[in-house]
């Protein structure tokens, strides 16, 4: 199995806090310890480093408190960057934040006409787009993805509101296969997962639940939560390098490694 670097953009935690509730996870009168969530991020942050990959960084924004998902911050592909637009309010200013990174960073922008939440929603596997819907992005946003990016769309149905994005309930690990948990998708969707990829990974609810499925592989290496253990020793069976992090303060608000990463595909060659 091949590795291949990766570039990726990612939001340090500075303003991250639970006020609100928009996902099952947040618990506004929790506590949260914010110091201990950048700690968290800075090693995830490292071990992208060392894993040869490139990271780049948009400055956060107070009041903000999710800002770190930066897979919510966009879709990019082929140099192409489809801006967002949540569903919540409270995420509403993260959208035209990251819109103006993409502007700078020099990519063709593309403007959301239907509430997209980006690579939450938004997984490219291999030749399709897998783009999840149910609860945050809309599904008349799919015919748009289409056509801006050229990727024929399959629309995955999320029934189950604790995997609200599609990244909370599958993950890509390479152009043939993916990981997911088949009770987190209707019945329909589950026969298509079944049909595009019949040697997936079948996770279990246990590895759901710690948010194992937000995972983010390179293809070889799969960087996962750390107490997704039953998913690790699967993908290790499969030939994967599995890499476990610790970012149980950022799941007090719904998010693990994929939230906090958003990939920057800057042309076919670097797909
Ligand atoms: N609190 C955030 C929300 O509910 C978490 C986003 C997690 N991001 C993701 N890509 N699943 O919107």
């Amino acid at each position: 199995m091949d590795a291949t670097r990766q570039h990726f953009l990612m939001c340090r935690p500075t303003y991250f806090a639970v006020d609100y509730a928009i996902n099952p996870w947040m618990d506004p009168t929790a506590p949260v310890d914010t110091d201990l969530a950048v700690r968290q991020w800075e090693r995830l942050r490292q071990v992208y480093r060392d894993l040869g990959h490139t990271v780049e960084e948009i400055t956060p924004v107070p009041g903000l408190p999710d800002m770190v998902f930066a897979a919510n911050g966009g879709t990019v592909i082929d140099g192409k960057a489809m801006a967002v637009q949540f569903r919540d309010p409270q995420r509403a200013d993260e959208a035209p934040a990251y819109r103006a990174w993409f502007e700078q960073a020099g990519f063709e922008m593309y403007d959301p006409k239907h509430v997209n939440e980006g690579e939450g929603d938004i997984l490219l596997a291999g030749d399709h787009l897998l783009a999840g819907t149910g609860f945050r992005t809309a599904h008349a946003s799919h015919a748009q993805l289409q056509e801006v990016f050229g990727y024929p769309v399959i629309t995955m149905q999320l029934v189950d509101p604790r995997f609200y994005h599609l990244d909370t309930a599958l993950t890509v690990l390479d152009e043939r296969t993916v990981a997911y948990l088949p009770e987190a998708f209707s019945r329909g969707s589950q026969a298509v997962l079944r049909r595009l990829f019949p040697d997936a990974v079948h996770a279990t609810m246990a590895d759901a639940e710690v948010l194992g499925l937000n995972a983010v592989s390179d293809g070889r290496h799969v960087v996962l939560p750390e107490q997704a253990t039953g998913l690790a020793a699967k993908l290790r069976e499969r030939g994967y390098q599995t890499i476990g992090v610790d970012l149980s303060e950022l799941r007090k608000a719904g998010g693990g490694p994929k939230c906090c990463t958003l990939r920057l595909r800057q042309g076919k060659a670097s797909r």
